[in-house]
């Protein structure tokens, strides 16, 4: 065996395995058997297969999720994290390596500073919630997820299919404030093909919910000139958390 084909393997064990823990043996894959090309069963949410009333139900209806070519390739599903009723919201654009291995949001190089940003405004990971456009590492090369640098902002089709997951997880949190991370977030939420510099820094409304558009934190690593607009907008929205409180 390849040793790509061993990590397809690999990969495909362990959503078998995902599965079989949420679901118990009757109610997983009819098929898991790595290395067949045997189809896969829809997998059913505790809520019946309808709509998920809550966070878990949702990430539990990704899962298996193949909607795009990035639930072929990634290691872990991104789905976010934080306070399932928070009321600052942080979206991103989509995971990266580190991301992919740990199934969390924000953990490497940008997410240290991002917990900075955070922290600035007095508040904490677990206070906020995290999440992103896609739930899935856009690789350049899919066939090597243990490849550094083989990072890509998420092709508009990826997009697109993940755009409805992050749509019902917003309606689950229902926060007060969105604050999007660089030029996708924006983009992908207000439907505005403007650049960041452009919209930062003023509050947007998406269904209802104010939505501040800032700089994404790997930028600010590539240019610290930055941090000074992204401390701006983070005071723009304390003080929003405040007057709604
Ligand atoms: N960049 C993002 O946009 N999201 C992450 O989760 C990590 C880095």
């Amino acid at each position: 065996m390849k040793r790509s084909e061993f990590g397809k393997a690999v990969r495909q064990a362990k959503l078998c395995v995902e599965e079989e823990t949420l679901w118990g043996e009757t109610d997983v894959h009819a098929a898991c058997s790595v290395g067949t090309s045997a189809k896969k069963q829809p997998v059913r949410t505790s809520s019946g297969g309808g709509e998920p009333a809550t966070l878990d139900e949702l990430k539990a209806k990704m899962r298996g999720c193949v909607k795009c070519r990035l639930g072929k390739s990634r290691l872990n599903l991104v789905f976010g994290t934080g306070d399932p009723k928070a009321g600052l919201m942080f979206v991103g654009e989509g995971p990266g390596f580190d991301e992919d291995h740990r199934g969390e949001p924000f953990v490497g190089r940008a997410g240290q500073l991002l917990t900075k940003i955070i922290e600035s405004i007095g508040l904490t990971r677990e206070k906020v919630y995290i999440a992103n456009i896609v739930k899935c590492h856009p690789m350049i090369d899919p066939s090597d997820p243990e490849k550094r640098g083989n990072d890509r902002p998420p092709a508009p089709d990826e997009a697109e299919a993940c755009l409805p997951f992050l749509e019902k997880q917003i309606e689950l949190i229902n926060p007060k404030i969105i604050c999007t991370l660089g030029n996708s977030a924006a983009k992908w939420l207000l439907g505005m093909e403007l650049g960041i510099t452009k919209i930062r820094g003023k509050f947007y409304e998406y269904k209802n919910t104010m939505l501040m558009p800032t700089y994404h934190p790997a930028a600010l690593l590539r240019n610290p000139s930055l941090k000074k607009d992204v401390w701006e907008d983070m005071k723009k929205i304390r003080s929003e958390l405040k007057d709604r409180a």
